[in-house]
């Protein structure tokens, strides 16, 4: 059965997905298998957010801090990369969305490099929707690399900064979701985020669901965004 979406939908959607560890330890298991259950909500939550008629959703999968995890950890990660990634954005793509990335990638195995390269260039023509994955993302990278590049070209206007950034052809986020019970950025979007509305749950990713997403979506719509104006 289709869901029933509240009005005022959002047009960029943006998830820390936090908690996924916290959830595997919960269980006694290994926090990898949170991150292997994480990655089945990320595509769940992908297929709804389009579904309520979204075009943008960013995801934190892979910061640029998280490269200081233990290695068993980050080897984990890149396995589900190499494993499940193309799989888990198989329905999305079917779903006529195109999946992109955002982060330094040239940090990754060229195995995994040629992985995220498929992806992004079977779902090119994705017209429905984008989805956006942070992999080794770090705002104060992203800011720090758009500078230089500004400065390198002689140009530094809003603009021209703005097209430097990752998110080059996507709009900022209206709201940014962050799961798992912190309340803080940790270095996610820091200069799209300048006037995204703040949603924090206390729900481990793993757990987060449709429900929940309609509820912060029917709360977005009600706030007043007033862009500093009166
Ligand atoms: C978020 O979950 C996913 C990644 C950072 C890769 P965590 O791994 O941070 O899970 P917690 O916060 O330790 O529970
Ligand atoms: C943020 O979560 C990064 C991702 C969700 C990928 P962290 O777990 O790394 O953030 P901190 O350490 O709690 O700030
Ligand atoms: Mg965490």
């Amino acid at each position: 059965m289709k869901s029933e979406w509240p009005s005022r939908i959002p047009t960029h959607i943006a998830f820390i997905m936090d908690g996924n560890g916290r959830w595997a330890k919960k269980r006694l298991m290994p926090r990898s298998y949170g991150h292997k259950v994480g990655v089945e909500t990320m595509r769940r939550i992908a297929l709804d957010v389009f579904d309520a008629g979204i075009s943008y959703m960013s995801v934190y999968a892979f910061s640029t801090e998280n490269k200081a995890r233990p290695q068993e950890e980050v080897d984990g990660l890149f396995h589900l990369i190499r494993t499940r990634l193309e799989e888990l954005m198989a329905d999305i793509i079917a779903r006529g969305a195109r999946v992109v990335f955002m982060g330094d990638l040239q940090y990754f195995p060229q195995d995994i490099q040629e992985i995220l390269q498929r992806v992004k260039e079977k779902s090119a023509a994705g017209r429905s929707g984008t989805l956006n994955i942070g992999l080794n993302y770090g705002a104060r990278d992203e800011i720090l690399r758009a500078a230089a590049q500004c400065v390198q070209a002689g140009d530094a206007t809003p603009e021209a900064f703005a097209k430097r950034l990752y998110t080059a052809d996507i709009p900022d986020p209206d709201l940014i979701v962050r799961t798992g019970g912190e309340k803080r950025l940790s270095n996610f979007m820091l200069y799209q985020a300048a006037y995204s509305e703040l949603f924090f749950s206390d729900t481990l990713w793993p757990d987060f669901d449709t429900a929940e997403l309609k509820a912060l979506l029917t709360e977005y719509a009600k706030r007043n965004r007033r862009y500093g104006k009166v």
